[in-house]
């Protein structure tokens, strides 16, 4: 069954390319991203990876620990790997789930037969320290993600967490955020010291709490 926005992200172990892993353990009480590619050898899931790799600082800062997935072997990802750090100038930085079986991804619903019976497509996962799912994303194989928009999702995300507020189209870190329509006028000064702007009853931004 597919998985929804509010579930809890469902438990696995697995062997990965720095051992093997129960995912709940593994999270702890962090963010996790785990994230599908189709298949390994092939260009687009090697820039993709090197550049996850590239940004584990930025996942870092926010607590967020990055798992990518195939249905490849463990032995066809320890080969891989090398060309991942060779051409994307990387030291791959986090595990690479091995699910020949297709456990993982069919619990995660990562395969679709529609688009290819094979491998799975291009998914992601962001769970909070929770557990829940926090995001859901579904690419073609042909289309790299965005790893960029997936850093600013998480920052609303976890915005959002910690004050009562959402965040407007094209949103990014350090920008105005919408207050919550459930949170009063009358109580915006004590939660939001740094003021208001009303634009409609239901429309009142404020600067960036934290
Ligand atoms: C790629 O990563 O380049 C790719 C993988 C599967 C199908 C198409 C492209």
């Amino acid at each position: 069954m597919a998985i929804r926005l509010g579930d809890i992200a469902p438990d696995f172990t697995a062997e990965t390319t720095e051992g093997v892993v129960n995912f709940q353990e593994w999270l702890g009480d962090k963010w996790g991203i785990l994230f599908s590619h189709p298949k390994d050898f092939t260009p687009v899931c090697t820039t993709e990876l090197g550049t996850v790799a590239r940004l584990k600082g930025e996942f870092d800062k926010r607590n967020v620990k990055p798992i990518a997935i195939s249905v490849d072997s463990l032995e066809s990802h320890n080969q891989w790997v090398p060309d991942i750090n060779e051409t994307q100038h990387v030291t791959l930085n986090y595990p690479i789930i091995a699910d020949p079986e297709r456990k993982v991804a069919n619990l995660y619903d990562m395969i679709h037969p529609n688009a290819n019976d094979n491998f799975t497509v291009r998914s992601v996962f962001v769970i909070g320290a929770d557990k829940k799912v926090k995001l859901t994303l579904t690419y073609p194989a042909s289309t790299g993600r965005n790893f960029d928009e997936i850093l600013r999702v998480i920052d609303s995300l976890q915005l959002t967490a910690n004050y009562s507020v959402a965040t407007p189209a094209n949103w990014k870190n350090g920008e105005d955020v919408i207050i919550a329509p459930a949170i009063k006028d009358e109580e915006i000064a004590a939660k939001f010291p740094k003021g208001f702007t009303k634009i409609k009853p239901y429309l009142r931004y404020t600067p960036q709490p934290n």
